[in-house]
């Protein structure tokens, strides 16, 4: 029996989230005015080497567990097991081959059917919103998955901010287009830039989320920074990376996966472990670092609760 405590998407960040983690911790610095006042106020911390860098984890993710109590994946784990081809398609390419990009400035496209279109600054988009620890597991189509403590906030706070009009059925996304940074971008592995999409109402859903950090600490560049999607019912893949443009759009947008490669992949993508991937089951995962499927994969990824109204009436297995 599963047993739920609270979700999620229900803990205020105030409960769990000191000020330097909630208010970002670019903002944070900047308000604060000197760079050192984040690690004073994190106390003692436990220190994680990857690629180089060293990250400072604050100690209250130590007892922190998924809604279905699942531990948390290491901070090593989840930024040396990549998916990001702009940087190679071996597991540990991103972490290795993406010290060079540059998160930093920032700026986003918001385009098409919306009232508020224009070049943002991302230190604007994150001025109003209330960033929050939301835990999820993610689910990647190649049938492993991770519980990654993300820090972020809903996808629907910035939506409402640029007042899409009726005519915006799907909002599409856009990775930035870099080959000089990003190397893969020189090879043909897949269609660049990477394009995700959504229907308005996925992405307008609570737990659909705009991520800047993970455990903490600002998203390194191999799990997409500055500014990803998590779409926590979803395979990985719709977690779009380095979003540079968001485009509000009348028509269902090809995704880069199903561009690449219709038969194997669709715009949905919902986690269901009674579709079948063409080559594979999906009805077990491998939960990461065990080699073993040792999970059985949950329909929605886990948040049918929340989610399954919005596909009331679609047929799952033909809307893949
Ligand atoms: N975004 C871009 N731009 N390029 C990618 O190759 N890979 C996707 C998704 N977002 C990808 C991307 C896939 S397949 C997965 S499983 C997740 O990112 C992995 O996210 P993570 O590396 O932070 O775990």
């Amino acid at each position: 029996m599963i047993i739920r405590s609270k979700k999620a998407s229900d803990i205020s960040s105030s409960e769990i989230t000191p000020p330097e983690i909630y208010l970002g911790r670019r903002r944070f610095i900047r308000d604060a005015g000197l760079g050192l006042a984040t690690l004073a106020l994190s106390g003692t911390t436990s220190t994680n080497e990857v690629a180089g860098q060293s990250q400072e984890i604050p100690p209250r993710f130590r007892n922190l567990k998924s809604e279905l109590g699942e531990d948390l994946n290491s901070y090593r784990d989840i930024t040396t097991y990549n998916n990001f081809y702009e940087f190679g398609t071996d597991k540990r390419d991103p972490s290795r081959n993406s010290s060079e990009f540059e998160p930093q400035p920032w700026t986003v496209s918001i385009e098409g059917h919306v009232n508020k279109p224009g070049n943002y600054e991302l230190d604007d988009i994150l001025a109003p919103v209330t960033m929050e620890d939301r835990i999820y597991r993610l689910r990647c189509v190649e049938a492993w998955s991770m519980v990654i403590p993300w820090h972020g906030f809903p996808l629907a706070d910035l939506i409402k901010r640029v007042e899409p009009t009726s005519n915006a059925k799907f909002v599409r996304f856009e990775t930035v287009h870099r080959p000089e940074q990003m190397p893969y971008q020189k090879t043909g592995v897949l269609p660049w830039p990477y394009v995700e999409g959504l229907r308005i109402d996925e992405a307008m859903h609570p737990l659909t989320t705009l991520v800047t950090g993970v455990y903490g600490t600002e998203l390194p560049n191999q799990n997409g920074a500055p500014l990803r999607l998590i779409v926590p019912w979803k395979y990985g893949f719709k977690g779009i990376k380095s979003i540079v443009k968001i485009e509000f759009v009348e028509e269902m947008p090809t995704n880069t996966w199903k561009m690449a490669n219709s038969f194997e992949y669709g715009f949905y993508s919902n986690v269901n472990p009674e579709v079948s991937h063409p080559r594979w089951s999906q009805a077990r995962e491998r939960r990461l670092p065990s080699l073993f499927k040792s999970h059985e994969t949950l329909m929605f990824n886990g948040y049918g609760e929340e989610v399954s109204q919005l596909y009331a009436g679609m047929d799952l297995h033909r809307w893949k």
